[in-house]
């Protein structure tokens, strides 16, 4: 189907040139990390956030790579700033040393930290936000030690709004080809969504943290709006290509799916982020989180953990320690992510937020391998087989080493194709290693 989401990310990409480069490989690959919001929402304090680094070190996280402890909405003082200085103010209960008392805690343990804020007037929880006070508020950042900015898009005043609206096929849909038939007020054909107000808000806070002596990751939350995959490379580090997750299956696969066609997008130092993980989170069953984690793993997103690490079972906790996944990842050498080869249950290229693209390949020099990753996006146990002539990276042999990524089990020499039988919304993901 070509609806006019197929046709945008046919169009040339922005060359990795005006990538938002940083020192020292800050932003280089996804980030690795914990936040607070999907565990605990507003009810935040620094017990959480050391309880949080304590654990990602004990669960042993830290020494596969997750190293960002961020805290999200809800932990400044509610309704002002400081008078004199226009600062925002840690809510002194929640945070009784500070962000700075809590950012060096969370240093001394060999971590980093990362804080949130919005670009309007008011936080999506309705507390102070950083519209008009990008200088100001960057600059409370690093002298505080913050390493990592969440940048939301509540609280925008009228006279900021986008002149056009941009279709991101989530809402409330269903938006069966990708398009938005009720979009009010559309772009024209050739808009350059960098004249809008959104690329200008989510720009002076980049100019912001630019401008400070500290290296603070930029993490775009617009929620994919104003075509935020033309331009979110040369803003920020990732960008939101949609809406919120929600602890369900229906809204992973629809995201996987939305992320699916914007993959083109996606090397080093800039990422569609398709949200933080829900791992652990809701009544999720242990395949559709292990399907979250792996598609999220081969899309080169962020992989921010959303659940509280002190009861985290151990089910949960091993499929986020994916050691394949993560080398995924976070390969230093390439910085394309996995793409889907074939749709699998739908014609290639068809929008379906309930059944996204089931097969996906992508080289690794981590892995000396290519992962390819198989999704069972039906309601039912089905089966689903991976053929090598079929996947780009190893079409051009008939056998090849093959090991599975979940148990870690060597497959042996794979003759022309692997057979998964798959639970409902279980993914297999194997390593593809050299011919034999
Ligand atoms: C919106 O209004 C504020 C306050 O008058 C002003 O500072 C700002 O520049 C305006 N925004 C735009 C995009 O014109
Ligand atoms: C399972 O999928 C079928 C086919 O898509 C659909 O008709 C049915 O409603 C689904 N059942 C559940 C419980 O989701």
């Amino acid at each position: 189907m070509l609806g006019p989401l197929t046709l945008a990310v046919t169009l040339p990409f922005l060359p990795a040139a005006n990538a938002l480069v940083r020192d020292n490989d800050v932003g280089k690959l996804p980030a690795l990390g914990w936040n607070t919001w999907n565990a605990f929402g507003c009810d935040i304090d620094s017990t959480k956030i050391i309880t949080a680094a304590n654990e990602v070190i004990n669960r042993g996280l830290k020494d596969l790579g997750y190293e960002y402890i961020n805290i999200d909405d809800c932990w400044s003082v509610k309704n002002t700033r400081d008078k004199s200085t226009n600062r925002m103010i840690p809510d002194p209960t929640k945070f009784p040393d500070g962000i700075s008392g809590v950012a060096k805690e969370v240093h001394d343990l060999g971590l980093k930290i990362g804080i949130y804020s919005s670009a309007g007037e008011e936080t999506c929880a309705h507390y102070p936000a950083s519209l008009g006070y990008e200088a100001v508020d960057a600059q409370s950042f690093a002298e505080w030690g913050i390493d990592y900015l969440k940048y939301d898009n509540c609280g925008v005043p009228s006279n900021w709004t986008d002149e056009y609206t941009y279709c991101v096929p989530d809402g409330d849909g269903p938006y069966p080809d990708g398009t938005c038939p009720d979009l009010t007020n559309p772009a024209p054909e050739g808009y350059d969504w960098k004249t809008s107000n959104t690329y200008k808000r989510y720009a002076a806070m980049r100019d912001a943290l630019l401008d400070v002596e500290r290296t603070i990751f930029y993490s775009l939350c617009g929620w994919g709006q104003a075509n935020v995959n033309s331009w979110g490379m040369e803003v920020g580090n990732s960008w939101r290509m949609s809406g919120d997750i929600t602890v369900d299956w229906a809204r992973i696969a629809q995201i996987a799916n939305e992320n699916s066609f914007y993959m083109d997008h996606v090397n080093f130092w800039g990422r569609a982020d398709p949200d933080m993980l829900e791992v652990g989170n809701g009544d999720l069953t242990i395949e559709e989180n292990r399907a979250h984690f792996a598609l999220w793993a081969v899309m080169k997103s962020p992989l921010i953990i959303g659940t509280a690490l002190d009861s985290i079972d151990d089910a949960h906790l091993a499929i986020l320690k994916n050691k394949y996944l993560l080398d995924f990842n976070q390969d230093p050498v390439i910085g394309t992510p996995a793409r889907p080869y074939k749709w699998g249950y739908n014609p290639d290229r068809t929008f379906d937020p309930v059944h996204p693209a089931e097969y996906w390949s992508g080289a690794s020099s981590t892995l000396d391998g290519t992962v390819v990753l198989m999704l069972n996006s039906e309601n039912v146990t089905s089966t689903r087989t991976a053929t090598w002539r079929e996947i780009p990276e190893l079409k051009s042999h008939d056998a090849y080493q093959v090991v599975d990524a979940w148990t870690g089990k060597d497959l042996g020499c794979v003759k022309n194709k692997y057979k998964a039988s798959l639970k409902s919304h279980d993914a297999a993901v194997l390593v593809v290693k050299e011919k034999c």
